[in-house]
């Protein structure tokens, strides 16, 4: 057996431009620089800085597995000297994810959200890194279902002899701090129960039944939920292996052709669809969207990151987005109605307890005595 290398991705917003549209070039050089330099040190093997956007990710590869203090503190002291740049250029929301000042051993409730998984290396290891902005981790759920679980998406569920044994599937509940792993197919239906809640539960690992070897991992944090109060959504990333036993890179990548339902949008406040996007495009604009994804694919190499290809800067993605943009028209004209506004307990924002207080010598009984009285009838 070969030696194992840990891919990580980690990710912060630090301040946006324009507002919360992009992240400027100047925070991606800084991202650079850092990257550039635990690469030289040695503390990682290599490294490609993505976005979504005003999402940062640093994609990473190294040998110290997932939660590596060494790995944690270079990126949190990278986000640290990003948030500086950010406070000086005056960009919006600088330091938005950075929930806590001192460090103290992972990036656990800190505010970034970071995916990792530990392997060995196969012959050939193509792996899909997913950046996501204007959502929340729950956003994965159901292309996750998708690529390991639905025979309609993923063909080698029933025609490859290394896949049709099924996947096992770990889902965290993100209220109650607990997980729990489902054996997939037999307990597809118990799973969807949770996983079709993606606002509570959310799929954090996938792992094939046939090898146990781990094919998928997503970030988990849940701002609102650490800190809370709203803090910005979480803007989720995950990672996907591909082939030899796991779903073909193209089984992978076919879910985000239907560009489904997420929460988030305008203040994270809203429903709308997730739009698969290149690389440069990938600046949700339109009132703050609509939300997002992008695909960096990569062959790994002795740990080196050979890529990315931009996934979805593809002719076969232009429907997908534009059935986006009428779906974001057609949502978008509901207002502040729901389902288009997010039910009350699920908005980022709200005045309702500011409202509701104003209001609460007006608010009256409405009983059947109180009905016989406005009608001027008695009873
Ligand atoms: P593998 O079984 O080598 O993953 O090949 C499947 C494939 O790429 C079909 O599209
Ligand atoms: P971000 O979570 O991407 O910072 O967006 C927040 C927001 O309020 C968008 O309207
Ligand atoms: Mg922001
Ligand atoms: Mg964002």
């Amino acid at each position: 057996m070969g030696e194992k290398i840990t891919l990580s991705i980690i990710k912060a917003d630090v301040g946006g431009f324009v507002g919360h549209s992009a992240v400027h070039p100047a925070l991606i050089e800084k991202a650079e620089e850092h990257a550039a330099k635990a690469k030289k040190n040695g503390i990682i093997i290599d490294y490609f800085c993505g976005h979504c956007g005003d999402d940062h990710a640093f994609i990473l590869t190294h040998k110290k597995g997932p939660g590596n203090e060494e790995i944690h503190k270079f990126t949190w002291d990278a986000f640290l000297d990003m948030t500086d740049l950010a406070h000086s250029l005056g960009l919006y929301g600088a330091g938005q994810d950075i929930l806590s000042d001192a460090f103290s051993g992972n990036l656990r409730g800190m505010g970034p959200g970071y995916a990792e998984m530990e392997f060995v290396e196969r012959q050939s290891e193509p792996i899909i890194c997913f950046l996501a902005d204007k959502t929340e981790p729950g956003a994965w759920n159901m292309p996750l279902y998708k690529m390991f679980c639905d025979p309609f998406n993923t063909a080698g569920l029933v025609i490859d002899s290394n896949m049709y044994q099924g996947f096992n599937i770990q889902v965290d509940d993100l209220k109650e701090a607990k997980k729990v792993t489902f054996d997939c197919p037999s307990e597809l239906y118990q799973m969807l129960a949770f996983i079709g809640a993606p606002g509570r539960f959310v799929i954090k690992h996938v792992y094939s039944k046939k090898t146990g070897e781990i094919a998928a991992v997503t970030s988990t944090q849940r701002l609102s939920f650490i800190a809370g109060k709203y803090v910005g959504k979480d803007d989720p990333v995950m990672a996907v292996r591909c082939q030899s036993g796991l779903p073909a890179v193209g089984e992978v990548v076919n879910p985000f052709a239907f560009p489904h339902l997420v929460a988030g949008w305008m203040r994270g406040s809203h429903h709308g669809p997730l739009m698969p996007v290149s690389m440069k495009d990938d600046h949700p604009t339109r009132f703050d969207g609509p939300p997002r994804v992008v695909a960096l694919g990569f062959q790994l190499k002795d740990g080196k990151l050979v890529g990315p290809r931009d996934m979805f800067a593809d002719v076969s993605y232009d429907r997908a987005r534009q059935i986006a943009n009428e779906m974001a028209d057609y949502l978008k004209a509901h207002g502040p109605f729901e389902p288009h506004r997010l039910p009350l307990d699920d908005m980022e924002y709200t005045t309702m307890p500011i409202v509701m207080e104003s209001l609460k010598d007006r608010w009256e009984t409405d009983t059947e005595e109180n009905k016989a009285k406005a009608s001027g009838k008695t009873i």
